[in-house]
């Protein structure tokens, strides 16, 4: 199975085992990967960084400064560009300081700002991987969702025999391989996605409008994408860019977004209203600009049409509704209220009186309550993290759908 595109960052410690990596990136790079090697100090006692660079096509990284050139390595951009972060061999020693966030070199530091999936490959002495501080260090691993390549059982460098041996770099290449073409959740369905503010005009120059900034839908659109689901994103005015192959509808006014979210209702199987969409809208656009004049100035608004219970009605069995629900007091009870009256199957929950939350920022702290009541809180993340659990949620709800 090709791996072309895929760039994979290898990061080894330093374990007697980091001799396998070198067969493992000749695998790799059979398969047309692109493999960038970060080493830990330690690690180039084992095995040399010339061996790898050789394998690799590439220099290979080791401290934040390139001694040759001068130059920085940098360990987000690293992190960014990578599809997966692989550490192997992963020793007690890194497993630990994964599993609690130290940064002390380049591979940790690579980790702790990797967006891309982790995977880990332990290796140690079998009284070490069974010492109940290695085993708690790897539940958490797994908590924050990185993906374990489990050791092998056999004879230890040690000469003692177990558990504890890095796994073989031919079945490394299998799980990384299984990984990548594994069936997305998502994948064959489709979703239509709100976000941002809308401009509602009062004259040719002059709009009502709100400060959404339409972060948390665009990385709803992008999260619903990445688990295989084809995605609409109706964005209000923004100034973000498109996520990766999500298809992207623009309008100005709630009711150009009602008109497009009504367009794509019915052939979605997932729908997430996440835009801030006004409530009211300017009686009558005056058709020039509006001169200033003595006294107030007074403006007749209407009310727009309620996207979401406009849509509610419509509703499927086999569609999953979301809407958001932004609440300064009676929070949960208005919130039920609301998923009740829209007939959503979950309401997603924003306290303005939680720090972090909110439009424009990066992070946001959600509560999700569903249909039959049950409420999941989540602490305050980033905006992807966040986008990440409501599209697991969403991928579970469809899944018992078609189950
Ligand atoms: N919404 C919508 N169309 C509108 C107003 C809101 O689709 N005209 C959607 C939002 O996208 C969001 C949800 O309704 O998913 C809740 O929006 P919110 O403004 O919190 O609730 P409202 O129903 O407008 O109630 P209120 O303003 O009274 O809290």
């Amino acid at each position: 199975m090709s791996l072309k595109d895929k760039n994979i960052v290898i990061g080894i410690s330093g374990s007697i085992a980091a001799y396998k990596i070198a067969s493992l990136v000749r695998l790799l790079v059979k398969e047309e990967a692109c493999v960038q090697v970060l080493m830990t100090p330690d690690a180039k006692e084992f095995i040399t960084p010339l061996t790898l660079a050789t394998l690799s096509k590439r220099p290979v990284f080791s401290d934040y400064i390139d001694r040759h050139t001068g130059t920085w390595n940098n360990h987000v951009e690293l992190g960014l560009n990578a599809d997966l972060l692989l550490v192997a061999p992963a020793t007690a020693n890194t497993l630990s300081k994964m599993a609690y966030g130290s940064c002390d070199n380049l591979l940790l530091a690579t980790y702790l700002s990797a967006r891309c999936p982790v995977m880990f490959a332990p290796a140690m002495d079998l009284d070490m991987w069974f010492h109940p501080s290695t085993q708690e260090n790897v539940k958490r691993l797994l908590r924050f969702g990185n993906i374990l390549i489990a050791p092998g059982n056999g004879e230890l460098a040690s000469g003692l025999v177990g558990e504890g041996r890095l796994a073989e770099p031919e079945e490394i290449l299998q799980q990384i391989q299984q990984f990548f073409y594994r069936p997305l959740p998502l994948a064959g369905k489709k979703a239509l996605v709100s976000a941002g503010p809308t401009h509602e005009a009062i004259d040719p120059v002059r709009f009502i409008g709100n400060h959404s900034s339409g972060k948390m839908g665009y990385a709803i659109a992008s999260a619903l994408q990445s688990l295989g689901a084809s995605v609409t994103l109706v964005s209000g005015p923004t100034h973000l860019p498109t996520p990766q192959k999500v298809s992207r509808h623009d309008v100005t006014s709630a009711q150009e977004m009602l008109a497009a979210c009504s367009m794509y209702f019915d052939v979605s199987d997932i729908i997430v209203m996440s835009a801030a969409v006004a409530d009211y809208t300017p009686l009558k656009v005056a058709s020039q600009k509006i001169k200033k004049k003595d006294g107030n100035l007074e403006i007749a608004l209407k009310k727009t049409t309620d996207i979401l219970t406009t849509l509610g009605k419509k509703k499927t069995a086999n569609q999953t509704l979301v809407g958001f629900a932004l609440e300064t007091e009676n929070e949960l009870q208005n919130a039920q209220d609301k998923l009740k009256r829209k007939n959503l199957d979950y309401i997603v929950l924003n306290s303005m009186q939680d720090e972090g939350a909110g439009f424009a920022g990066d992070t946001n702290k959600i509560t999700v309550i569903d249909s039959k009541g049950q409420i999941q809180h989540f602490e305050l993340k980033s905006k992807q993290k966040v986008a990440d659990d409501i599209a697991s949620i969403i991928a579970a709800h469809q899944g018992a759908i078609n189950s």
